[in-house]
C-alpha cells in the first residue's frame, strides 16, 4: 500500500479493473473499480466534472460534455496511475423504450441436457423483432428461463428438458444520442465498449439483493431526468425515464421569484421542502431578486409552494409508470429514492403520500476506497451500478442486431443477485 494524495493509504488495482462513466445532466461522473470478490467492489479513482453539455440526460454540446469526460478522466488516470481507454458508459433520456421479449427453442434429442448454446440460441430467438432504422437495441436481460413450461428458472444449462422458453428485457434507443455519448468518448482519445440502461444502473447501485428479488422501484431524481426502475423476481421488469428533474425546481423557483439561476439553486438546496404543508407561516428566508441589490426577506412557505408544486407533479408521473409497469401493488420492497434532487428535504414524505401503501425510503450507493467524496452520493447510484454490472455480471457476448454496431451484450443479473460471479 501507499498514501494516497489525499492522504488516505490506498490499495492501487493489481488485477482487472474498469472504468464507467455516467454522463448526466449536470456532470460527468468517472469511477475506476474491481471487484472485492465479495459482491461489492473497491473504488480506486473517483472523479466528477461539471457539464453543461447534456440536455434531460442526452447530449446537446458535444465539445462541452467531451471536455467534462476528459476532465473527469484525466483525474481518474492520475489517481489509478494507469490510462484509462475504454469504459462502460450509462444511457439515459426519454428515447429508451423497454419491453419483455419472449423466446423459445426446442431442445433436441427430447430431454436432453441444455447447453450454453441452447441458451444463446433461446434469448437471440427473443432479440429477433423489428427495430426501427433510426434505433438499435442496448440491453437484452434475461429475467427468467422457462424448461417444458416449468417457470422461475435462472440457471437453465445443464438441466433436462424438451423446450426452453425465456423472457428477456430488452431496451432499445435512438441510435443518435447513443452515437452521441460515444462521439464525446471517442473525442477525447478513448472509446466506450459498453452501454447500460440507466436506471437498471440506479437500481443495481442502491437496491438491495432482497428487495431485486421481492420487488422494488428505483427513483433516480436527477438534473434533468428522472429514471425509474421496476425490479421483481431478480431482474428488472420495467423503464422508463421522465424528462423532469432538480433542474426544473431550480428554473421554477428562479422564474416565479425573479432571481439569478445560482440564487434559485441555493434557495432549493437549501431553504425549500417539497410539501409547504408544515412550513411555518412565521419563516422567512431572504433571498436576492434581479435588479434588487438588496435581498428581501420572504415568506419561506412560498418557496415551498413552488417546489412542492413541481415535485407532486413528478411524484403522480412516477405513480403512473410504476402503475404501467403492472407490478404496483406487489412490491414489498418499495420505492428507494436516490439522484442528486432527492436530497430535497420531504421528499421521500411526498411519494409517500402520492404512492399510497409504498415504502419509501432514500438510498446512496455504498461506495468504498480511498478516494473523498466531492459531490453528493446520491448522484453516484447510477456510476456505482454501473460498475457492479460490468464487474459482477454474467456476460455473453452476440453480435449487434442492428444499428451503429455497439455490441449488443446480454448479461444477466441473476449471479449478481446470488453473490457469485
Ligand atoms: N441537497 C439538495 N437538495 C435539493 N436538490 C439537490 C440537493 N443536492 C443536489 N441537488 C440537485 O440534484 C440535481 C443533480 O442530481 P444528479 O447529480 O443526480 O443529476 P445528474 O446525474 O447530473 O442528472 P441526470 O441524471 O438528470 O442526467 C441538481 O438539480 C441539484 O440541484
Ligand atoms: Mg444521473
Amino acid at each position: 500500500m501507499r498514501p494516497h494524495p489525499n492522504g488516505s493509504t490506498h490499495k492501487m488495482p493489481s488485477g482487472d479493473w474498469i472504468a464507467v462513466l455516467d454522463v448526466g445532466s449536470s456532470k460527468v461522473v468517472c469511477l475506476a473499480a474491481q471487484d472485492d470478490g465479495e459482491g461489492g467492489f473497491d473504488l480506486h479513482g473517483l472523479a466528477v466534472a461539471e457539464c453543461k453539455g447534456v440536455k434531460r440526460g442526452v447530449v446537446s454540446d458535444l465539445e462541452e460534455t467531451s471536455r467534462a469526460i476528459d476532465a473527469a478522466v484525466r483525474r481518474v488516470e492520475q489517481q489509478v496511475g494507469s490510462p484509462v481507454e475504454s469504459m462502460v458508459a450509462s444511457i439515459s433520456g426519454t428515447h429508451l423504450e423497454g419491453h419483455n421479449a419472449m423466446g423459445f427453442v426446442p431442445i433436441y434429442p427430447r430431454s436432453r441436457q441444455i447447453s450454453r448454446e441452447d441458451v444463446l440460441q433461446v434469448i437471440n430467438h427473443s432479440r429477433q423483432f423489428m427495430i426501427p432504422p433510426d434505433r438499435e437495441m442496448i440491453q437484452a436481460l434475461p429475467r427468467e428461463f422457462k424448461i417444458d413450461g416449468q417457470r422461475g428458472i435462472q440457471r437453465p444449462i445443464g438441466m433436462n428438458g424438451s423446450k426452453l422458453e425465456v423472457t428477456t428485457y430488452i431496451v432499445t434507443g435512438q441510435t443518435t444520442h447513443i452515437q452521441n455519448i460515444e462521439k464525446a468518448v471517442t473525442m477525447t482519445g478513448r472509446k466506450v465498449d459498453q452501454v447500460i440502461v440507466s436506471a437498471l444502473a440506479s437500481g443495481l447501485g442502491v437496491l438491495t439483493p432482497d428487495e431485486i428479488e421481492l420487488g422494488a422501484v428505483v427513483v433516480d431524481i436527477g438534473e434533468g431526468t428522472t429514471d425509474i426502475g421496476v425490479f421483481q423476481g431478480g431482474s428488472i421488469n420495467y423503464s422508463s425515464t421522465i424528462p423532469v428533474g432538480g433542474g426544473l425546481v431550480t428554473s421554477d423557483i428562479s422564474k416565479l421569484l425573479r432571481t439569478s439561476p445560482e440564487e434559485a439553486e441555493r434557495l432549493k438546496v437549501f431553504h425549500a421542502n417539497a410539501s409547504a404543508a408544515g412550513i411555518d407561516e412565521r419563516d422567512t428566508v431572504e433571498v436576492t431578486q434581479l435588479g434588487h441589490p438588496e435581498p428581501r426577506a420572504l415568506q419561506r412557505k412560498v418557496l415551498c409552494e413552488i417546489t412542492e408544486s413541481r415535485m407532486s407533479e413528478l411524484a403522480r408521473m412516477v405513480r403512473q409508470q410504476v402503475e404501467k409497469s403492472g407490478l404496483y401493488a406487489v412490491l414489498p420492497g418499495g420505492l428507494v429514492l436516490t439522484g442528486g434532487a432527492s436530497l430535497m428535504a420531504g421528499t421521500d414524505k411526498l411519494f409517500a403520500d402520492v404512492l399510497k401503501h409504498m415504502r419509501v425510503r432514500r438510498a446512496e450507493p455504498k461506495l468504498f476506497g480511498g478516494h473523498g467524496m466531492d459531490t453528493d452520493r446520491a448522484g453516484l447510484a447510477t456510476a456505482a451500478g454501473t460498475a457492479r454490472f460490468a464487474l459482477q455480471c454474467f456476460e455473453d457476448e452476440l453480435g449487434p442486431v442492428s444499428g451503429s454496431g455497439l455490441k449488443a451484450t446480454i448479461r444477466s443479473i441473476f449471479s449478481l443477485i446470488s453473490g457469485k460471479s
